[in-house]
Formats: C-alpha cells, sequence, structure tokens
C-alpha cells in the first residue's frame, strides 16, 4: 500500500463523481444527519474500518498504518497528565469505546466517563468494558451540547473527531469550563479546515465539501481562529496547538484504498445496496487523504484540512 499507489487529486474526484450525484451530496450541506449518519454506519466502521470499535485516525509516525497508532491520542492525553491528581475523566463523542478503554487501563484508580448521542455506540461501549472486566467506566446516552451539572466536575475533558459536529461552539466551551475543575484540562483531536473554501479552485473545494459531508459533516469542520475566540469567551487558556496532520496520513492512505476498489467493476454495484450515509463515506476515504495534503499551487503549504491537537486549561482560581 505505498503512497504511490494513489490518483491524482483530479482523478480521484472523478471517480467520487461516477460513484454519486454530487449535487445530490452537496444539497445537505447545513443539514443536520448526525444520528442517521451513525444509526447506518456502525457496522462498517466494525467490520471495515476496525473491529475493536475505534472511530478515529491513528497516530502513526512512520508511513505505514500501524493500529497500535490508534492509542496515539489516549497516550498523549495521558502524558498531558502525568503528575496531576486525576480521579475523574469524561470523554465527549465516546463512540464504541476504544479510548474508554484505553484510559481507564491508565488509570484504574479513576472515574472514566464516556458520553454519546448514539444509543448503539453507548451499548457497545458498555459491553467492550464489561468484557474486560473494567468496573472504573460508566457510559452515557447524551450529546454533548447538554453537559450538565449532574455529571459533576472532571479534571480531564477530552474528546477525538467529535466535536466537529458542534454547533454552537461558544456555549459547548462554557459548558466544558463548568464541568472541569480549577487547573482541569480540555484536549482534543480533530480536523479542521486550514482554507477557506472561497479560497480553493472548484476541484478541492469539491474535494473538501464532499470529504466533509462524506462523515456528515454537514456545517464543515470548525476553524482554528474560531476554537481560539471559544475558549477565550470560556475562559479556557490553550496550551498548545499541535499539527498531527502527517501522523494521520497513513491512515487516510489505508481509507482510501479501501474505498477506491468501489469506484469501478462489481464492487461499484455494491455502492447502491448500501445504506446510502455509509455509502458516502467512501467520498472521505476516496477524497479525504487530498484533502489534508497540501493544497496543489499553494506556496504556503496550507492544507484544505488539517489535524490538530489542541490542549487547554481551566487557570486556577485565584
Ligand atoms: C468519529 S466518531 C469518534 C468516536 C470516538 N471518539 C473514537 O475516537 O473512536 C464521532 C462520535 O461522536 C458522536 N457524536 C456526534 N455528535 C454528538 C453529540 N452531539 N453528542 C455526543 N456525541 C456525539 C458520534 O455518535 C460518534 O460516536
Amino acid at each position: 500500500m505505498s503512497a504511490d499507489t494513489i490518483r491524482p487529486v483530479e482523478e480521484a474526484l472523478k471517480m467520487a463523481e461516477r460513484m454519486f450525484r454530487v449535487d445530490d451530496v452537496m444539497a445537505d450541506i447545513g443539514s443536520d444527519r448526525v444520528a442517521e449518519y451513525y444509526d447506518q454506519s456502525i457496522g462498517g466502521y466494525e467490520n471495515v474500518y476496525h473491529r475493536s470499535g475505534a472511530m478515529h485516525m491513528a497516530l502513526n509516525s512512520g508511513d505505514e498504518f500501524n493500529a497500535a497508532g490508534l492509542l496515539g491520542q489516549v497516550r498523549r492525553c495521558a502524558r498531558a497528565l502525568e503528575g496531576e491528581k486525576v480521579t475523574r475523566i469524561l470523554e465527549l463523542g465516546s463512540g464504541g469505546g476504544f479510548n474508554l478503554i484505553g484510559m481507564a487501563a491508565r488509570f484504574p484508580e479513576a472515574e472514566i466517563v464516556g458520553l454519546d448521542l448514539m444509543p448503539g455506540h453507548v451499548e457497545r461501549a458498555r459491553r467492550r468494558a464489561e468484557e474486560r472486566g473494567l468496573s472504573n467506566v460508566t457510559v452515557i446516552a447524551r450529546s454533548f451540547a447538554e453537559l450538565d451539572e449532574d455529571l459533576g466536575e472532571f479534571d480531564l475533558i477530552y474528546s477525538v473527531e467529535a466535536l466537529c459536529y458542534a454547533t454552537d461552539l461558544p456555549d459547548l466551551f462554557r459548558k466544558v469550563a463548568a464541568r472541569l475543575r480549577p487547573g482541569g484540562q480540555f484536549i482534543v483531536f480533530d480536523s479542521f479546515r486550514g482554507v477557506p473554501p472561497a479560497q480553493l479552485d472548484d476541484t478541492m473545494r469539491k474535494v473538501l465539501l464532499l470529504s466533509e459531508v462524506g462523515m456528515a459533516v454537514n456545517n464543515g469542520f470548525h476553524t482554528v481562529p474560531a476554537w481560539r475566540k471559544a475558549l477565550d469567551a470560556a475562559g479556557l487558556r490553550l496550551e498548545a496547538n499541535g499539527d498531527y496532520t502527517d501522523q494521520i496520513m497513513p491512515s487516510l492512505r489505508r481509507l482510501y484504498h479501501l474505498a477506491a476498489p468501489f469506484a469501478g467493476g462489481v464492487r461499484k454495484v455494491a455502492v447502491k445496496a448500501m445504506p446510502p450515509l455509509l455509502a458516502r463515506n467512501l467520498l472521505t476515504g476516496l477524497l479525504g487523504v487530498h484533502a489534508h495534503a497540501p493544497v496543489p499551487g499553494r506556496e504556503d503549504g496550507r492544507r484544505a484540512l488539517c489535524y490538530r491537537g489542541i490542549f487547554a486549561r481551566k487557570p486556577l482560581e485565584g
């Protein structure tokens, strides 16, 4: 699976256009289809992406995808907690529970709470924790828009590839700040827009928008400046904003190679038989690798999408 077998961006887009009516897909921009997307895709994530329940990119330092990198985000969160007292941790959008289990193993004395919109994800995460005998994991079916007082206070609130679905960042971060103890941390790994669509040519604009809609990120990924502003407004202090895009490229190339065979031959027929929003995930597979590569012709090396690790903290009072 080498990088050089990936078709150039124009060809990848043509493959996508042969598989889907692009105008129909684009018509979803701005609509909320998150629950529908995950309802249709859960089997795809488990059977095709990774059986462990991981629904996020691996962080790999070499060129090759290595599933060990799926623990990369958990490892970085754990590193950020070194030397701190940790009794309660909350994951927003905990999906199939992969990160919760990684955290529970690293912090056996702490209570690890996961929260997810989809009851099916919650049920799977609970089952996985039970199978491992992890009694310190609790998983709740609830939107992260409802971070109410009953959840209590946390030393760390983290999220991996879920807050791209947040529609009101200032409100969400105010609630995050209210649920953190003074000195507590907020850590997020996700993709962010690196170049506004209006600054992209037609090809790259379609590549960006189709990659987003392919994952039901129908309002587009957030931007780092929007995040900074909302963190500031919530009184959360930004401590680090790391670019991890190169480390997810092996995952994106793997996704490309999983998706590309569906663009031709017998498998093309299979696309029509798939649940439609699961099928659309093939768009992200085909185009995500190009959306996260430096935009052709730009001298500043910026990418339409970049993958970031954002580390913030609620200041100590007084
Ligand atoms: C790409 S998956 C990532 C799952 C998990 N964090 C991981 O790394 O494997 C995104 C998750 O966010 C959840 N999600 C989306 N919108 C949400 C919301 N408003 N509240 C809670 N969870 C949400 C989805 O159900 C899904 O499980």
